[in-house]
């Protein structure tokens, strides 16, 4: 059985790599990964790690034992790219001990800092940024020979045949369906890492989910930045949108769900919205990242969307999808944000009782517009704004599934339940956690299951099962 290396954060499941394999190879095939970020930085390094494997290279999840370590960097907040270039900086002596180590940067922290992470860190031989990632095997090479390569090309296509799914289980896999970001909001560096918008032709995500389906996925979640957007330039003519490609989907036998994030306020086309109320595999769930409940926040995030069209939409697909589950990210203390406004947004909060809420503390994040300005909400005002919409947040989505006791929800099992090793976890359409008691001798990994709600939590819902599984 193979077991997994350190990629990815415990929480979103490691990517399914036989460990064991690396000790069938030199030390200079051997490779250590860590991934940082969002959902499109671990697709990324699943991509990676099948072009890594085509060339020979075996992942290894011993530091010491690897020939070449790379990290899948973000950059998105302070902390976050932080926390990577402290772990570089702590590789000077394993690289004095084996000069032949080839260490690579790559992602986004590589395409903001580019050339620069070379000069502070004389030991990294690769800097790749997320438009090059597929070119790491060539630039192992290129590095052996000359020392520091760099890979910065943000304008190209992505191209890629996907040849298996190592997501973090057979069943489920992300299917990215653009890549960039088009969209200016003042805060955030990702149009500066991830380039422009570009999406991919509709047959080649349909032929992509097809092969995953008949390898046995049964969930595909589509990814891209403001992913509603989806088909921009493709093509002369008819226009494209995200509703295409939900389309297509729908009629591959096997696929039984099909999500997708992070949506835009400003794309919910009514279009899209119908394709999620008339379509069997879309589940019945949304992200829609609202950032702020101000308007003059908003404005100066230069987010394109105001509150009125927010809730309008909310309004929209509540009424066309009425078992939707929705969740958003939450900014606190962005620039010259008042206690006025941010009461704003803990109205939105409590008017909207979103099902899960990823609340950040704004980090300044240089190069973009925002770091011109002071970045004026004192620490523990933005520790104290985080603190209280994690509190209400704690008590909405917990009153939200009280109302789902005594209803069946439907539940793809994902494995034992963390912290009860008797018991299946899953998440249900509108992706919230499921436990419910395990039978002697069953296997329901992968399988979907009615079960019973009969109690819930803020964060799960606990029941019985009730069908045969399918
Ligand atoms: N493309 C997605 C978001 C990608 S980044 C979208 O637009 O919806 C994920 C989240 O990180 C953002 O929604 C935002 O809430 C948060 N974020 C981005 N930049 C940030 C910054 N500088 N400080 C704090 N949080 C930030
Ligand atoms: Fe960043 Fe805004 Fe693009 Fe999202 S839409 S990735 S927050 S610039
Ligand atoms: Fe981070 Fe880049 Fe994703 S900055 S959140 S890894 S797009």
């Amino acid at each position: 059985m193979p077991h997994s290396a350190t990629l990815g954060d415990p929480e979103d499941g490691a990517l399914r790599v036989d460990v064991e394999a690396a000790a069938s190879v030199p030390r200079e095939r051997r490779v250590y990964l860590e991934v940082f970020g969002c959902q499109m930085n671990k697709l990324d390094a699943e991509l990676l790690l099948g072009a890594l494997d085509d060339e020979g290279y075996r992942v290894t999840d011993r530091i010491e034992d690897a020939g070449i370590i790379l990290y899948n960097t973000c950059a998105i907040r302070e902390q976050a790219e932080n926390r990577v270039f402290s772990k570089v900086g702590g590789l000077r002596s394993l690289k004095r001990q084996h000069p032949d180590t080839v260490i690579g940067i790559l992602g986004c922290s590589a395409q903001n800092h580019q050339h620069d992470i070379l000069k502070r860190f004389p030991w990294v031989g690769i800097v790749c940024g997320p438009g090059e990632f597929l070119r790491v095997p060539e630039l192992i090479l290129e590095a052996r020979r000359r020392g520091q390569v760099a890979a910065l090309d943000l304008e190209k296509p992505v191209h890629f045949v996907r040849k298996r799914n190592l997501g973090p289980n057979p069943y489920q896999a992300y299917v990215s369906v653009m890549r960039g970001c088009d969209m200016a909001c003042t805060y955030c560096v990702v149009p500066r890492t991830r380039g422009p918008e570009i999406s991919r032709p509709v047959r080649e995500i349909v032929d992509e989910c097809r092969a995953l389906v008949a390898d046995g996925v049964k969930e595909i979640t589509l990814l891209g930045q403001t992913v509603n957007s989806y088909g921009k330039r493709l093509g002369p003519g008819r226009s494209v949108g995200l509703h295409h490609v939900l389309h297509e989907l729908d009629r591959i036998p096997g696929l039984e769900r099909v999500r997708f994030i992070t949506s835009h306020p400003r794309f919910m086309s009514v279009e899209l919205i119908d394709a999620m109320a008339s379509l069997g595999t879309v589940c019945e769930y949304l992200h829609l990242p609202v950032q702020s409940g101000s308007d003059e926040v908003l404005r100066r995030m230069r987010r394109s969307h105001r509150i009125d069209h927010y809730y309008r939409t909310i309004d929209l697909c509540r009424e066309r999808i009425p078992d939707l589950g929705i969740a958003t990210d939450i900014i606190v203390g962005f620039c010259g944000e008042t206690e006025k406004e941010f009461e704003e947004t803990v109205e939105l909060l409590e008017r909207v009782r979103f099902q899960n809420a990823f609340i950040f503390r704004y980090s300044e994040r240089s190069g973009t517009p925002a770091a011109e300005w002071p970045d004026d909400v004192a620490d523990d005002v933005k520790r104290e704004r985080n603190q209280s919409l994690l509190d209400l947040q704690l008590a909405i989505p917990a009153e939200e599934r009280a109302k789902q006791v005594g209803t069946v929800t439907e539940v793809l099992v994902e494995g034992r339940s963390k912290t009860d090793a008797s018991r299946w976890a899953g998440r249900n359409r509108r992706h919230e956690i499921v436990v419910f008691p395990a039978e002697d001798g069953e296997d329901l990994v992968g399988k979907l299951v009615d079960v019973e709600i009969d109690r819930a939590t803020s964060v799960t819902l606990f029941g019985k099962r009730r069908a045969k599984a399918t």
